[in-house]
């Protein structure tokens, strides 16, 4: 990789000096425009400004330079079906291709993936270095291995070591391609020329096109690398699979614009110290988003996790204070997760608000809620909200167990045993219900719990759930004496 990545920037280097002897050639070739783009939204602007005119973002604008301004357009219209000869169609008229889908065999994978990899599409992993993005897409080319014939482009390791990690992994070593390149012009020669009906990229940040002079990794690089495969695999129907690094605020790393080139956008989360591993959807234009697939990394490599629900529990048998169960629903399965809370007196004059796995803004907001209209007063208080296993909540229903973990931690008091709760909680401090709540109360009572805090619109229509005693409660305070 090195040796190529040197090439490259040799090469480049030669076209900057050398221009200037060039008259002939720089007389004919229009001067490359000199862009600014920005590495949020990928907007553009002409001159360099500390402010995204688009979306407002500072200091984002990075200079994108060399690409004539019509490569990415000239691209797009490619894969719409035509170069400048396109007809407006009704689309009742439209053949309707069937979706031409291969079941990877890695039954979590496939469920993100909204039921298998779908032909031509080009899917971007994210996730922080070493969680197992690389691993995950080797067993993928291991478990596909015949049915579809992969290669794993690698510029990031060498052979040797691929092949190592192949080994332990148990995977046949026969059926595997594997190459190591950088650049994404002879990685498309190779596609065209091996055909390979999946391709692995790994990662997308490593590669670079000859024809700019940007260094790999920056933002025209990034975007330019992915737009020519992109191209190719809506032209070759080859599915395509791109590693990308993410940045410490945990996007990925390269501009926006990467997110909406690509058909699906998966994310790998956990925490580096647990040993499990939640691939969430977070776009996917042939499947539901937030979809969660969850894997466990062992010895060799990482192993499915089919029935997740009860595995984000930290297994304590005591009831703790400011712990509590709550029903959170990823996609389309119920899953039991703990909350925890630590309420402490604060020596800051700003006492400190900490959530892992919950969004920052909300817990200010909650807490807020828990002030104004449950009549508990924590701005001396230092809150820290953890979601054990590394996983993280976006759905509202956090709300209500967040306040009862905090209630409980407060007054040092553990909840009753075998409690269980979810909910939303709005500003005025009522409970609202969420999506599908019986499915969660028999989850939840599947597992031993025997007590419910929930939304009272959430109450199970016909009658109670067995061996389940179920609070429905409408006011926040009505939640806080239920809890107490
Ligand atoms: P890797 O796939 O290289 O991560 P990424 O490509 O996302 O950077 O995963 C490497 C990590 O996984 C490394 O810390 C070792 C661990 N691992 C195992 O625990 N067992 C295994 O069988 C393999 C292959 C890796
Ligand atoms: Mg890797």
């Amino acid at each position: 990789m090195a040796e190529s990545l040197r090439l490259g920037r040799q090469r480049t280097g030669l076209l900057q000096s050398g221009a200037p002897n060039l008259p002939q050639w720089s007389a004919r070739v229009a001067k490359p425009k000199i862009a600014y783009v920005c590495t949020e939204c990928g907007g553009s602007s002409s001159k360099w400004q500390g402010q995204c005119p688009d979306c407002g973002a500072w200091n984002t604008l990075v200079e994108f330079a060399g690409a004539p301004a019509s490569a990415g357009a000239r691209g797009r219209a490619g894969y719409a079906g035509g170069s400048g000869s396109a007809v407006v169609t009704r689309l009742d008229q439209v053949p309707q291709g069937v979706e031409a889908r291969t079941e990877v065999g890695i039954g979590e994978l496939d469920r993100v993936l909204g039921g298998g990899l779908v032909e031509g599409s080009v899917v971007l992993i994210g996730g922080d270095p070493g969680i197992g993005k690389s691993t995950l897409l080797l067993q993928t080319l291991g478990s596909l291995g015949s049915r579809l014939p992969g290669l794993y482009v690698t510029g990031e390791e060498s052979l040797g070591q691929v092949a190592n990690r192949a080994s332990r992994l148990g995977l046949s070593l026969p059926g595997l391609h594997c190459l190591t390149e950088t650049c994404v012009e002879r990685i498309v020669q190779h596609l065209a020329k091996e055909k390979p009906k999946l391709a692995v990229i790994d990662s997308i940040q490593t590669i670079y096109s000859e024809q700019l002079p940007a260094a790999p990794g920056s933002v025209s690089q990034v975007r330019e690398s992915a737009a020519r495969l992109v191209r190719h695999a809506k032209e070759q129907g080859t599915s395509i699979f791109l590693v990308g690094h993410v940045t410490k605020e945990g996007g990925i790393a390269g501009p926006r614009v990467l997110e909406h080139m690509v058909d699906a956008v998966l994310y790998f989360e956990g925490e580096s110290g647990s040993r499990f591993r939640v691939l969430r959807a977070f776009k996917n234009r042939f499947g539901a988003v937030n979809e969660l697939g969850v894997f466990a990394m062992g010895d060799r490599g990482l192993r499915e996790v089919p029935n997740p629900s009860a595995m984000f529990l930290s297994g304590t048998l005591s009831q703790t204070p400011g712990s509590i169960v709550m029903v959170t629903r990823e996609g389309t399965r119920p899953l039991l997760v703990e909350v925890q809370a630590l309420v402490d007196q604060s020596s800051l004059s700003n006492p400190r608000r900490v959530s892992l796995g919950l969004e920052q803004n909300r817990l200010a907001m909650l807490l807020a809620v828990l002030h104004r209209h449950g009549g508990l007063a924590v701005f001396d208080q230092d809150v820290f909200v953890n979601v054990v296993g590394g996983i993280r909540v976006q759905e509202t229903a956090a709300d209500l167990p967040v306040l009862l973990a905090v209630l409980s931690s407060y007054r040092d008091r553990p909840l009753a045993e075998k409690t269980v709760s979810f909910g939303e909680v709005g500003l005025s401090g009522e409970i609202r219900p969420v999506p599908n709540g019986e499915e969660r109360l028999r989850e939840a009572a599947s597992h031993g719990f025997r007590r419910a805090i929930v939304p009272k619109a959430n109450l199970p229509r016909k009658g109670s759930i067995k061996d389940m005693e179920i609070i429905g409660v409408e006011r926040l305070v009505q939640a806080l004496e239920a809890a107490d």
